[in-house]
């Protein structure tokens, strides 16, 4: 196995195989436990062990275990989702297009939807697409060339060249380049309500509510990635609302199953739907997967939001919110750490100081480390930053557990 995002050199013949999880928990083949600061990849919100999404997903598959959704076919689980999903998303009338991989396959359907929408609507030159500094939009050939991290795009020179990036924090970055470069030239705007991979960054106050206002103002769509802060991350069901934002796109994946099978969407509102959906249109939009709407995921999906809904989990991480700044907070007095991001349910992060990077380009990945051998998975961000987003269903304690654990890592640095 070639592991993602791995040095195989040191990797191989060292992964650690996990086999089983219940709760925040996770454990691996030789019977160690972890707690999982991270939800796998910001997506097990509801937590591993639920039976009841296996049990969904296999009475679906019992009854038809998959079909396409390609033209004019469906699913009764896809089409409930999708009614489901609309009814949540802070854009009225919405649509629910479903994508099979996960977030990837959203942001670069969303892309080409951006596209195609001009075109329907006679404007075919507004190709280009802004995306900012920090940002992480999947690793397809779109969202690669959207993403904000030079380590991720270096490699491959470029891939999508109709993209511009301005800064993550500075709206009128983003009115500037729509300038330079020519509002009949600008499609889109993709942002993330908080900046996940790129190190939790949370929006500076009236960022996000300026850069909607600049793309209305220019003609631009404005596309909220919540791939992560979908689905309650941030205490409420989608980060557009915690912020007060009404995108003209949103695409998510993750906490939409809670990664029991991937599945992703893009949800579409009027505006962009219109040319599409209008009675007497002719226009088709020429994409989709094998796998769009799979059956499967959908009714894992269904399951997700009805645990989501009746176990209260959205008003759970909103209360949840003050006891991670607290569990947090004694880090930021740390010598080795520069700042600690809380700010919007239960997403943070604990930057490492540049001094301490600089002087010692591994210490990040050996305090991870020393995390995991204590107990506690969590990753580098970026190179700076440790990265937690845990389950919804974490306790104050194991909170509590987490801060302790990223101290004694620290701490191991300085003996
Ligand atoms: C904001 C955002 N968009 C897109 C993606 C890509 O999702 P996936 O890895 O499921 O393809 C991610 C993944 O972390 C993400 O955080």
């Amino acid at each position: 196995m070639w592991n993602p995002f791995a040095n195989m050199a040191t990797t191989a013949g060292h992964t650690v195989t996990m086999v089983s999880g219940e709760g925040s928990t996770v454990y691996d083949a030789t019977g160690r436990s972890y707690l999982d600061a991270i939800a796998s990849l910001w997506y097990v919100n509801v937590g591993y062990g639920r039976a009841e999404l296996a049990e969904a997903a296999s009475a679906q598959m019992h009854k038809l275990a998959c079909y396409q959704a390609f033209e004019v076919f469906s699913s009764e689980p896809a089409e409930a989702l999708a009614q489901r999903v609309a009814a949540i998303v802070p854009i009225a009338d919405a649509k629910v297009f479903f994508t099979p991989g996960g977030g990837s396959d959203a942001v670069d359907t969303a892309a080409k939807i951006a596209r195609a929408y001009w075109r329907a609507v006679g404007q075919p030159g507004k190709q280009v697409i802004i995306a900012r500094s920090h940002a992480y939009h999947g690793m397809n050939a779109y969202g690669t060339s959207l993403g904000g991290i030079p380590a991720n795009t270096d490699p491959f020179g470029p891939l999508v060249t109709l993209v511009e990036h301005v800064l993550w924090d500075d709206a009128s970055a983003l009115a500037k380049v729509i300038e330079q470069v020519g509002a009949d030239r600008v499609g889109a705007f993709f942002c993330e309500p908080v900046i996940g991979a790129g190190g939790v960054y949370f929006p500076p106050e009236g960022y996000l509510a300026e850069v909607q206002q600049i793309c209305r103002d220019n003609n631009v769509l404005f596309v909220a990635d919540e791939v992560i802060t979908g689905f309650g991350r941030t205490g409420e069901w989608f980060g557009s609302i915690r912020y007060g934002l009404e995108p003209d796109m949103m695409t998510v994946a993750k906490g939409l199953t809670s990664g029991y099978l991937p599945l992703g969407a893009v949800i579409a509102g009027p505006r962009v739907t219109e040319p599409f959906w209008r009675e007497g249109s002719t226009e088709v939009f020429r994409h989709g997967y094998t796998y769009s709407a799979h059956p499967a995921a959908c009714a894992v999906g269904l399951a997700n939001l009805d645990i989501i809904e009746r176990e209260q989990l959205v008003p759970r991480v909103r209360e949840l919110e003050p006891a991670l700044a607290h569990a947090l907070a004694p880090l930021a007095g740390h010598e080795l750490v520069s700042q600690v991001r809380t700010g919007a349910g239960l997403l943070g992060a604990v930057e490492l100081s540049a001094a301490a990077r600089e002087a010692d380009p591994g210490i990040g990945a050996r305090v991870v480390a020393a995390a995991r051998r204590r107990g506690v998975i969590t990753r580098l961000l970026r190179g700076v930053a440790l990265q937690i987003s845990p389950p919804f269903v974490i306790t104050p304690a194991e909170l509590h557990q987490i801060s302790e654990v990223f101290a004694a890592a620290l701490d191991a640095e300085l003996s």
